[in-house]
């Protein structure tokens, strides 16, 4: 089985706590012992926000600040292949081939961003689809999709489960406002359409639910189920 596990930076690295990241590895670590292939995509957070929103004073065009915020994804990778033990490949992988190799080779794979213009979000959907994947997981702050923002609308329901096609209607006017914070950003969504990805959202602020939702399904998130089918992942009937 096969596991892209995407982790945000304000989940990995809302401030610098090694801690938290050991916590985080200890998860990965665990998962790779139960025999799971491991591809993981760590985000860049407050950090990289501060970072953009200085270099955006300073006069910084778009791209610039995407690079800025890549930049800062992949020293967030760093952090979380330094508490990874012998099973990481110790590069962050900065295309999917390069994730792809190590991940075929046995090796756990961490990546942050790879270009301007998206997230990690998309990142770890290419990165799904690129290696076959049979779950894709983000660990955000947000406890799944709601269908408003929970953090300004009191009314704001979450989804215990939804199609992809659904899954873009509901982003899609999340990623047109100015500000808003859409659970996993539009292109993301629309590569999990495309590639019939099984995909979870949750909170996982508690790295222990990131395990729990990968080896049995269970968490309190959203699920996200291809369309056409409701078949869970193989391996979960296994265990
Ligand atoms: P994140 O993936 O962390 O953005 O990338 P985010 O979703 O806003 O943050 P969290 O971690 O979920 O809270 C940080 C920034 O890096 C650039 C973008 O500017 C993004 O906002 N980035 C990242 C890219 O340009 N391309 C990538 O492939 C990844």
């Amino acid at each position: 089985m096969r596991v892209v596990v995407s982790i945000g930076g304000s989940v990995l690295a809302p401030d610098l706590d090694a801690r938290r990241v050991e916590d985080h590895a200890d998860v990965i670590e665990h998962l790779a012992r139960e025999g799971v292939e491991l591809g993981t995509v760590v985000g860049g957070g407050g950090v990289a926000r501060d970072y953009i929103t200085a270099a955006r004073d300073l006069g910084a065009n778009e791209v610039q600040l995407d690079q800025i915020g890549i930049d800062v994804t992949r020293i967030n990778a760093r952090l979380l292949i330094a508490a990874l033990g012998p099973k990481v490949d110790p590069k962050v992988a900065h295309d999917y081939e390069g994730a792809g190799d190590a991940i075929r080779r046995g090796d756990i794979s961490v990546m942050g961003g790879v270009m301007p213009g998206q997230t990690t979000d998309a990142v770890a959907a290419a990165l799904a689809e690129y290696v076959d994947a049979d779950l894709l997981i983000y660990a955000t702050s947000a406890d799944g999709v709601f269908d408003a923002d929970p953090n300004v609308d009191d009314d704001a329901t979450r989804y215990e489960e939804l199609s992809a096609s659904k899954l873009v209607d509901v982003i899609a006017p999340m990623s047109r406002d100015a500000g808003a914070s859409a659970p996993v950003d539009l292109l993301a969504a629309k590569l999990i359409e495309r590639s019939r990805m099984r995909t979870i959202v949750l909170d996982g602020t508690d790295p222990e639910s990131i395990k729990q939702a990968a080896l049995h399904g269970e968490h309190s998130g959203t699920d996200i189920i291809p369309e056409g089918t409701d078949d869970e992942p193989s391996y979960w009937a296994q265990r």
